[in-house]
């Protein structure tokens, strides 16, 4: 039995995704060390790395279900497998930027109340985001799944896209990236590629039920639609939210 076990564990991608991803940790630790002699700039890169490492792995996870929608499970079926070893890691580096950010940043829980509102009201967005991620995490074994059945399962996994817009606040209330040009280009085609993507699989999805849509170019006109509505929503973040740095240095939006 206990033979079988290790085999399945070493056939498994999770396995290796997972352990490569907290090795990638470790290794990303070290490497910021030997570069900064500074504690605070060390501090400073660290957490940023891991929050955009966080980022990442869940934008992978999330551009999965449209991507399954749009070319089969079957095709996919190796990505889907994977996912919740990408899901768990994109916990782990949110955990490991929380962590770094207030221990090592900021000083500890203490100096939070002497923190700028605006900063506090970004941190608050991003505790948030990171609790859905660690009870998402947490409840992605089988054994969970099973328990929950997988109706309530997969309610509680739709939080992950209202999570997902609380840490995209976050990140332009209080980063310091975001500031560059470069960086907001390719955060608005990241975030447009998402929404089109899972708008066309939720415009299918109804049109199963309702039937409402008139062939192939009737669901790109809906999809172009979709994308404008997305382009105005995105767009308009800077205009509803400020973002820290803007505020507080005179002409921070780099060019860069
Ligand atoms: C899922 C949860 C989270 C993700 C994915 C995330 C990701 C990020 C990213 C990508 C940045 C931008 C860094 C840059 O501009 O270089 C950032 C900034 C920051 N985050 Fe988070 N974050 C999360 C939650 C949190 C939490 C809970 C805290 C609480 C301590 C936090 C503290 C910070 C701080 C202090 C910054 C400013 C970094 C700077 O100096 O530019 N984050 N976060």
């Amino acid at each position: 039995m206990g033979v079988q076990k290790q085999v399945k564990l070493l056939d498994s991608s999770r396995f290796y995704i997972l352990t490569a991803g907290v090795l990638a940790s470790f290794i990303l630790v070290g490497l910021l060390r030997v570069n900064f002699e500074s504690d605070q700039l060390y501090y400073i890169r660290l957490q940023q790395v891991m929050g955009a490492v966080s980022l990442v792995f869940w934008y992978i996870a999330l551009l999965v279900s449209p991507l399954t929608f749009i070319f089969g499970k079957k095709a996919l079926r190796h990505v889907v497998y994977a996912r919740r070893a990408i899901g768990v890691l994109a916990a782990y580096y949110a955990l490991l930027h929380l962590c770094i950010a207030l221990w090592g940043q900021l000083g500890g829980i203490a100096q939070l109340g002497h923190l700028p509102e605006l900063i506090q009201a970004s941190l608050v967005l991003g505790g948030v985001a990171t609790l859905v991620l660690i009870i998402m995490a947490g409840t992605s074994f089988d054994v969970v799944v099973k328990r929950m059945t997988f109706t309530r399962w997969k309610l509680l996994h739709r939080l992950t896209y209202a999570a997902f817009v609380l840490v995209v606040l976050h990140i332009w209330m209080i980063g310091t990236h975001v500031t560059y040009t470069t960086v907001q280009y390719v955060a608005l085609v990241a975030l447009l590629l998402l929404a089109g993507l899972e708008s066309y699989r939720i415009l299918m999805s109804i049109d199963k039920k309702w039937h409402f849509i008139e062939g192939k170019g009737g669901a790109l006109l809906l999809v172009i639609v979709c994308m404008a509505m997305w382009f105005a929503l995105i767009t308009s973040i800077p205009r509803m939210f400020d973002n820290y740095h803007s505020k507080h240095h005179e002409g921070a939006v780099h060019a860069e």
